[in-house]
């Protein structure tokens, strides 16, 4: 198979993640936090060495704030739900995802007030949009670092900057950017980071993470349940990261990302966003040369994520997506990808798109393997 859905979730896994999770599984890990034994107390110990990791790694001061979650959505809505109330104001752009679009409009009924800033797939935003829209109730401004459809990149620095001069609460999604590019929550602003462990971080489904800078506001825990911590009380305890996280964690989850976080180091995100760049940028190149297909997004040579979304002619995305995996077995993502509030703003909102997306293990022939199968879909068409 060739797979060029990365930006769903990356596959194949850096082998140390896979051997992390696999030791973990045969030689056992305990509950972290729950336990005086040794074996608890070393699981403790090696969820501990994770945060301080991903601190480090996102230029967060403290590693406590680092949240483990089930998954960036999940990381989304402990703010949304745990810092966000009636008759407060919050403003998105209209690239979200589901993960943010669905829990605003879910919000909304119950009195929250949403503006959403009109974004260009192809440029983005204009900063001037995003002032315009704040009002003296908005409480926060949430903000996907990339669209998962069109790839388009927003500068966070500049959007930080905004939030931080009018006072307002800064969020950032960062599902389809997290470990390609530099993400330093001190220097952007960015007060809370939402990530998936799944994707371009390398680690396994079922791990998210919660970043939290500064607290603002204080966050009401959205779940309630055990925390190894201050257990004769019934309510949950004021310190992080135990208040955000009711329950046993994802022990593996958390060692496997671990792990992807060393393979980050180890190859040098810019290394891996050079490589997956140079693929989709020349994929972008050869699509462009292809009659009848529509390429959507950046222009060529634009700042993106390596992801592209294209149509060809007038067949159905999905349609088109079966055949790359009939014939080809290339598998890509089509449709919406979660995100309709980003197609209607991309004019693709019937039809969707199809949508390749690379990343580090990918290689030139798999590109040249779709652009070949596309090139004959298109002759066909
Ligand atoms: N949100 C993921 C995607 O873009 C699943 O495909």
């Amino acid at each position: 198979m060739i797979y060029l859905d990365q930006a769903a979730t990356s596959w194949p896994k850096p082998p140390q993640v896979v051997q992390a999770i696999t030791d973990c599984l045969t030689n056992g890990v305990a509950n972290p936090g729950r336990g005086g034994y040794s074996l608890a107390l070393e699981s403790g110990r090696r969820v501990f060495e994770v945060r301080e990791k991903i601190a480090t790694f996102f230029g967060l001061e403290h590693s406590s704030n680092v949240i483990f979650t089930s998954s960036c959505t999940e990381a989304l809505n402990i703010v949304f739900w745990g810092g966000l109330w009636e008759g407060d104001h919050v403003i998105v752009s209209s690239l979200e995802h589901n993960a943010v679009a669905r829990t605003v409009e879910t919000l909304r009924r119950r009195g929250l007030d949403a503006s959403i800033v009109t974004c260009d797939p192809e440029h983005g935003v204009d900063s001037e949009d995003v002032v315009e829209a704040i009002r003296p109730n908005t409480k926060m401004m949430i903000w996907t670092h990339a669209s998962n459809v069109f790839g388009t990149m927003f500068n966070l620095k500049t959007l930080g900057a905004i939030a931080k001069e009018y006072g307002i609460a800064f969020m950032v999604d960062s599902a389809s950017t997290a470990g390609i590019f530099n993400i330093n929550m001190e220097e952007m602003n960015i007060d809370y980071l939402a990530c998936a462990g799944h994707k371009s971080l390398y680690g396994p489904q079922g791990i998210g993470l919660l970043l939290i800078r500064r607290e603002i506001p204080l966050l009401e825990p959205w779940s309630s349940g055990g925390t190894g911590t201050n257990s004769d009380e019934l309510e949950m305890p004021d310190a992080l990261p135990e208040r955000l996280e009711a329950g046993t964690l994802n022990t593996p989850g958390i060692i496997g990302l671990g792990a992807a976080f060393d393979f980050l180091q180890e190859n040098g995100i810019k290394s891996i966003r050079e490589h997956s760049l140079k693929l989709i940028n020349d994929l972008h190149q050869k699509l462009l040369e292809i009659p009848n297909v529509t390429v959507y997004g950046p222009p060529l040579g634009m700042r993106r994520a390596p992801l592209i979304s294209f149509n060809v002619g007038y067949q159905d995305s999905n349609w088109v997506a079966l055949q790359l995996n009939r014939r080809w077995d290339i598998a890509v993502r089509s449709g919406l990808h979660c995100a309709p509030l980003a197609h209607r703003s991309g004019g693709t909102l019937e039809n969707g798109t199809v949508r390749a997306s690379v990343g580090y293990f990918n290689t030139q022939e798999e590109i040249d393997a779709l652009v070949d199968a596309i090139l004959q879909i298109s002759r066909e068409s």
